[in-house]
């Protein structure tokens, strides 16, 4: 059910449907301690199996008081594990104890100045201080037992507490709440949640899973040039050595060097056993003629599913697929189940039919997590802190046709975009950033010639998860360096154009 392993202490995220769940298990991650997010339906007896060493009840869009309301099996307030009740997760402790709830006064939304009485979780905070809140709900009466440790106005009861079970009526785990990640380890070590999970246990516990599952056996990796297929195979190396073999399917469609980058970092530096499969040229020929964006999706994706499993079918025995999983892959797709091949992992995504057992070590890990961890394992910066990429690589970037002369043109002009923004310093802030080449030509003039060339548009936004951006606002003269450079230095390119389309309506890519 939880991908951890029992010998990690674990906080357990009840999830009621909060915007936050994913945030709550991060924070308390950050404090150095393992946690999940589980579905609120868990009984009494498998929280028991599980043996977490506390438990969180998230927020939620529900009022605790409707019928029908999501509650948690009231046997687990038995179980003797530390409880912290957040926003819903309050109200549901207050009510299933013996509380009352009610619709006080006004409800609370965003910033909230709290009053901090008396308690052991609040001890040592300012008397007052900001909170963010957004509830409409809210208890009024503590369960017998319980006191009272802060208050709103519109809140008498903020946060309440007894012995082993806290509620919070407002939200630590934002950032808007400046103590609030100081209310959550607290609430650990009033716990006695040993707080010591870190990168070096997830990598040394990885490995050791990944020898028990492998064995003697084989395994195979195909590598996108991404962070998360990068950091999964030199984990998966770390175990098993020389039983692994990664594959690098080539499109000819990567950015500048990126491709030379993969074979450097894992066949030269991390003597990892590589296929490098040269299939530019007939990525290309497919590509010949087709213009319409899902057509060469489909191209691009065929081809790779052919070439990876003609290569990875020349490796003897290869029982083992490894693959980039990450753990928003898996909460994202809905249920305990992960989604068996991640569909934006190498090109199309992998065939179901492909008979291997997967091996995927990053399945309990956040992205920023996975950097850490790919740094700990001493890949190069350049691959740890890549940006997402499309499978479809530059294909989706060239509007119309493809071909070698355009993807070089991009080529060019794409890495200047990046080298800038690298010399402003604006790398790390900005979730993608690129170049776009159109499917039109417009005139201009350099020197005393008339010019008749592309122009390429330069995209960059900031983004927390790709599903809502922004474009990035780059100082001027960045843009202005960008655009002198290309002009210069891109033979082909004549005009830059910076696209200022959020999203929505706009989607990252162009295509
Ligand atoms: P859009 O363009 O839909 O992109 O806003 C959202 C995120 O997904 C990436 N993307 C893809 N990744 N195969 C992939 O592996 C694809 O076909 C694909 N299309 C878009 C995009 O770069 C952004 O991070």
């Amino acid at each position: 059910m939880t991908t951890v392993s029992t010998d990690t202490p674990t906080v357990l995220v009840f999830d009621f449907g909060a915007q936050y769940a994913q945030l709550i298990a991060r924070r308390i991650r950050e404090a150095n301690v393992y946690s999940e997010i589980v579905s609120h339906k868990l009984t009494a007896q498998q929280v028991q199996e599980i043996g977490p060493a506390g438990i969180i009840l998230s927020g939620g869009p529900k009022s605790v008081r409707v019928e029908g309301a999501p509650i948690i099996d009231p046997n687990i307030y038995d179980l003797g594990i530390p409880i912290l009740g957040i926003c819903y997760g309050a109200q549901l402790i207050a009510k299933q104890l013996g509380g009352t709830v009610s619709q006080f006064d006004a409800g609370e939304y965003g910033r909230t100045n709290m009053v901090v009485a008396e308690g052991q979780l609040l001890e040592g905070q300012p008397e007052e201080q900001s909170v963010w809140m957004s509830h409409f709900d809210c208890v009024t009466t503590v369960p017998d037992n319980f006191t009272v440790s802060a208050s709103t106005e519109h809140a008498p009861v903020a946060a309440f507490e007894s012995e082993g079970i806290f509620g919070v009526q407002y939200h630590p785990e934002v950032s808007h709440t400046p103590h609030g990640q100081h209310t959550l380890e607290r609430w650990l070590d009033l716990s006695r949640i040993k707080r010591s999970w870190n990168m070096t246990n997830v990598i040394e516990e990885q490995v050791a899973k990944i020898k028990d599952q492998v064995g003697s056996g084989r395994a195979i990796c195909g590598l996108s040039g991404g962070v998360d297929s990068a950091v999964a195979a030199a984990l998966v190396h770390k175990a098993i050595g020389s039983q692994l073999t990664c594959v690098f399917v080539d499109t000819g469609l990567m950015r500048k060097d990126e491709g030379e980058q993969v074979i450097e970092t894992f066949k030269r530096s991390q003597g990892i056993e590589l296929i490098h499969v040269r299939a530019a040229d007939e990525f290309f020929s497919k590509l010949e003629g087709i213009t319409e964006p899902e057509a060469k999706r489909k191209v691009i994706g065929e081809l790779f599913i052919r070439l990876f499993e003609k290569a990875s079918g020349g490796i003897e025995e290869a029982k083992f697929l490894v693959q980039g999983t990450l753990y928003p892959d898996i909460i994202e797709s809905g249920s305990e189940h992960a989604a068996t091949i991640k569909s934006h992992h190498n090109v199309g995504g992998l065939p179901d039919d492909m008979e291997f057992e997967l091996v995927e070590p990053l399945r309990s890990l956040f992205k920023d997590e996975v950097r850490s961890v790919g740094k700990e394992l001493g890949l190069p910066e350049e691959i740890v802190h890549r940006q997402p990429f499309p499978g479809p690589g530059l294909g989706v970037r060239i509007i119309g046709e493809v071909t070698p002369d355009k993807v070089a043109v991009l080529q060019e002009a794409d890495f200047i975009v990046r080298d800038e923004l690298e010399k402003a310093g604006l790398d790390r802030e900005i979730w993608q950033s690129f170049a776009v080449l159109p499917d039109i030509r417009s005139v201009g003039v350099m020197g005393d010639e008339r010019t008749y060339g592309y122009p390429c548009i330069i995209r960059a936004v900031t983004s927390e998860d790709a599903m809502t951006a922004d474009w990035a606002r780059i100082p001027y003269d960045v843009l202005e360096a960008m655009s002198s450079r290309i002009i210069n230095e891109v033979a082909g390119i004549n005009r830059v154009a910076y696209d200022i389309t959020s999203k929505p309506p706009g989607t990252i890519e162009w295509e």
